[in-house]
């Protein structure tokens, strides 16, 4: 008999992820009743120590590739996109507002302030957040120099003042992406995600309101009107993708256009560090785009996050990331031989798997235990998975594998 599929988390979190594991089936580790290995995923939040990549067993997976902080620290990003940007055009590398990592871009951005300063038309407004923090923490809004006071690093980012309005709100969507491989690169996003409201009127004369210029569900869940009706908006602050995909329907608008520039967003972001990312077919990340679209329905990468939240604090959310994190198991492919974790390691094939740690299907001394009757189920049950990550995006990267780039997208979410 073979053993059931075993999660393990770090920090005994996030809840969601167990509640949906639980549900199908798996068991939780318990170190005091398991031997070390005895386990196929491994979840943290956090980064995870190198040893714990070289040290994977061929059925086990981490939810990170190593060294995908290049595009989720603002910092960063700001520097890979920059980068990007001069090597490849401004003209593809179009979609992230103009930034500057202080204090170290102090004279660069003093000389943009006052390049846009001196030109004829309406006042340019920056944005000042500070470099490893989230959740809308220690952000503000500024016009005036003489406003920007930071003590830590932060990046000062041209602030999109002229954002598309539901209802006179502010929102943003968070876009759910999981990357499976990052050389070939091979995306996935999810075709469900949030819309995240600000809850007071959007008002650019009160730069110092939070609650009208920042669509952080942290910050405005303690908003005074979170619970009021806010027009079309509704209670609360947030909509699932698909009540948007709804409203832009009912609007006329042309929305295929936006996905797809969403969609060329995420693959060209994921590029500035693709060849960097070492190789690790057993890993999967998670990232959360956060995304503004202005009036002109031009859509603007404000940052890639790390480990996006889980927690459930609304319908929303509930009808969001419990489908997620399924599908995201399900594009973990775990198989029938996963379970036979115990029994490898037992039987002294350590050395063997470590040999044929680069791809677990490989292993002929555990595929052999698979019966045809399994053999059956499973494929029954990867013609009936329901995939919601639709948009498969792959790009051989040119620098990695030496192959031209070629970017192939399959269709809009
Ligand atoms: N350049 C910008 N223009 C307009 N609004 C912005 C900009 N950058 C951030 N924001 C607003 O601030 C919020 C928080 O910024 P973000 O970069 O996502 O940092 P955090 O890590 O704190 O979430 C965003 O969700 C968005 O509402
Ligand atoms: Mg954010």
């Amino acid at each position: 008999m073979a053993a059931s599929l075993v999660f393990r988390l770090h920090d005994r979190g996030p809840e969601l992820v167990r509640e949906v594991l639980l549900e199908r089936g798996w068991e939780e580790y318990d170190k005091r009743h398991r031997h070390d290995e005895d386990w196929n995923l491994y979840w943290r939040a956090s980064l995870f120590h190198k040893s714990d990549y070289y040290n994977l067993m061929p059925w086990q997976r981490l939810n990170h590739h190593p060294k995908t902080v290049g595009i989720t620290r603002k910092d960063y990003l700001t520097r890979n996109l920059r980068r990007m940007r001069t090597t490849f055009g401004s003209g593809v590398y179009d979609f992230s507002p103009v930034a500057f990592i202080l204090p170290n871009d102090y004279i660069r951005f003093l000389a943009e302030y006052n390049r846009q300063r001196m030109s004829p038309g309406l006042p340019v407004h920056w944005i000042c957040k500070p470099v490893d923090l989230s959740r809308g923490r220690g952000i503000f809004i500024f016009e005036d120099i003489k406003d920007l006071v930071y003590d830590s690093t932060v990046i000062v980012q041209r602030y999109i003042s002229n954002p598309l309005l539901i209802s006179g709100y502010k929102f943003d969507l968070r876009i759910y992406v999981c990357v499976k491989s990052f050389n070939p690169l091979t995306v996935y996003i999810h075709q469900e995600g949030l819309v995240r409201f600000a809850t007071e009127k959007y008002q650019l004369s009160h730069l110092g309101n939070l609650y009208s210029h920042l669509t952080n569900t942290s910050i405005n869940k303690f908003s005074p009107f979170y619970k009021t009706e806010k027009g079309k908006v509704g209670q609360g602050c947030k909509w699932t993708m698909s009540k948007f995909r709804h409203f832009l329907h009912c609007q006329e608008v042309n929305e295929l256009i936006l996905w797809q520039r969403i969609n060329n967003i995420v693959t060209l972001t994921l590029l500035a560090i693709a060849p960097s990312v070492p190789h690790c077919p057993n890993c999967v990340e998670l990232l959360g785009f956060d995304i503004l679209i202005d009036v002109k329905l031009k859509p603007w990468l404000l940052e890639v996050n790390y480990s996006p939240a889980l927690t459930l604090d609304c319908q929303a959310d509930i009808a969001v990331k419990k489908g997620l994190i399924s599908d995201l198991i399900d594009l973990m492919n775990y198989r029938w031989v996963d379970r036979f974790r115990d029994r490898a390691y037992k039987r002294k094939l350590h050395k063997c798997l470590k040999v044929n740690r680069s791809s677990y299907v490989s292993m002929p001394a555990l595929t052999n235990v698979k019966c045809s009757t399994q053999k059956v189920k499973e494929k029954k049950q990867s013609q009936t998975s329901k995939h919601n990550f639709r948009s498969e995006q792959r790009q051989r990267s040119s620098s990695a594998s030496g192959q031209s780039g070629r970017l192939h997208q399959d269709f809009p979410f």
